[in-house]
This record gives structure tokens, sequence and C-alpha cells, in this order.
């Protein structure tokens, strides 16, 4: 078992050095945590080689874990809040690797899914990986989780037609959303802040996501 262990631990060096150094990624906390992860138990039984691929996977129900870099993207946005990083909203567990790459990073992670099946496989997912502390719940992401709010950092997985105002609402002062705003083709990666003079807003480059299905995003 130790060789498989090592294996997949040089798999993970070879995709943060190519996948994420080469291409800008430079935030020693995202670099660390994305070698600590072991990214090849979030996906679906039998499909475990193809974790450290530089692509996103299918994980079952027509859904996906996002590609590497992305993922580490938006982590790093994540880390872009105003110290000190305390509680974040993962919107879209999937397969939970998202939520567990934000604990790992320091965050006390909330992650919300609105298929139950996913959201159960998540769970065992992230215990077995060490991560059963993420507190993940069904329902629609796209309110949010007022009981919990507000937040540091929101990060959402999948793309909204609009940034959902009863996100940005749900963050903290200094905290920051970050989810990818668009068509169901074709989104930029949108970051919204909440400042002391109200929401600031920027992008950060174009990306594909599947849709966010709720009250404040798509219909299905
Ligand atoms: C690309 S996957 C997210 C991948 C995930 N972050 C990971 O690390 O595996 C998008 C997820 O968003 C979920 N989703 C879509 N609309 C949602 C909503 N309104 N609330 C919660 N989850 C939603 C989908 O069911 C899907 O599991």
């Amino acid at each position: 078992m130790a060789g498989t262990d090592e294996r997949r631990a040089a798999d993970r060096e070879r995709m943060v050095a190519r996948q994420l150094e080469a291409r800008g990624v430079r935030d020693e906390r995202v670099l660390a945590a994305m070698r600590r992860v072991p990214r090849h138990l979030f996906l679906p039984a039998g499909h475990e080689d193809e974790a450290y691929g530089d692509h996103p996977v299918p994980i079952g129900e027509g859904q996906t874990i996002s590609q590497p870099f992305i993922v580490a993207e938006m982590t790093a946005l994540a880390l872009s809040a105003t110290p000190p990083v305390r509680r974040a909203l993962d919107v879209g567990t999937g397969s939970g690797y998202q939520a567990a790459l934000l604990a790992e990073v320091g965050f006390d992670v909330v992650s919300i899914e609105r298929l139950p099946s996913l959201a159960e496989r998540a769970r065992a997912t992230l215990a077995a990986a060490g991560y059963g502390r993420v507190d993940v719940r069904v329902g629609d992401g796209t309110l949010g989780c007022p009981d919990a709010a507000p937040f540091c950092a929101i990060v959402v997985g999948a793309a909204a037609p609009e940034v959902p105002s009863a996100l940005s609402e749900q963050l903290r002062i200094g905290g920051v959303l970050v989810l990818p705003v668009g068509t169901r083709s074709l989104q930029d990666m949108v970051v919204v802040r909440r400042t002391p003079h109200g929401l600031e807003r920027e992008t950060a480059g174009a990306c594909v996501f599947v849709p966010l299905v709720g009250e404040q995003g798509w219909e299905k």
C-alpha cells in the first residue's frame, strides 16, 4: 500500500508543478494544500487514476469535479478575504474536494449541495480523508446558509446567470464571494468583495461550469 501512497503523492507533486506553478499559482498555502489533499479519494470508484489529470472528471448525476487549476485559483481567491480567515461557505459540494481544500487552508467549512446522493457520498469521503469537520448540508445554495452567516469567503462551484443577492448579503465586511457568472455555456469568474463602503466586483478570466440550479440561479 505504501507504494500506491507514494505514487499518488508523486502524482500530486507533478500536478502542482505542471498545472499550478507553471501557470502562475504562487500562494504557498494553496500549493501545500493541493499537495496534501488526496484528490483521488474524491473520484468515483474505478476512476482514481484520472484524479491528477489537467481536466474536470465526471462524478455522477451529470456533475463534475473541477479541473485542479480552477480549484486552486478559487481557493487562492477565497484566501484573499481580509484576515482572519474563519468561516467559508462552499456552494455545490459535488465530490467534496473543494470543501476539503478550504478546510486544509484553515477555513471552518459549511458546504451545501442540492443533490442528496452527492452530499451523502461527499460526507463519507470527507470523513475518510480526515475532513469530517466539514458541515455538509443538502439544500439550495443560491440562498446561502443564513443560519451560519456571515462568511469570510463563499466559493460557488457552479455557474449562475447573475450574482445571487442572498450570497453577497451573507459576506462579512472584508469577505469575498467567488463564482462563475454568465451563460450556460461560458462564464467569467466573478469576485465580489464586501467593503465598508459596499460591494466591489471584478472579473478573473473566462471559465466553463455546470449550471447553478435554484431560486437565485438557473431554473433547471
Ligand atoms: C462542478 S460541481 C462542483 C464540484 C465540487 N466543488 C467539487 O469539488 O467536486 C457543481 C455542483 O453544484 C451543485 N449544485 C448546482 N446547483 C446547486 C445549488 N443551487 N445548490 C447547491 N448545489 C448546487 C451540483 O449538483 C454539483 O454537484
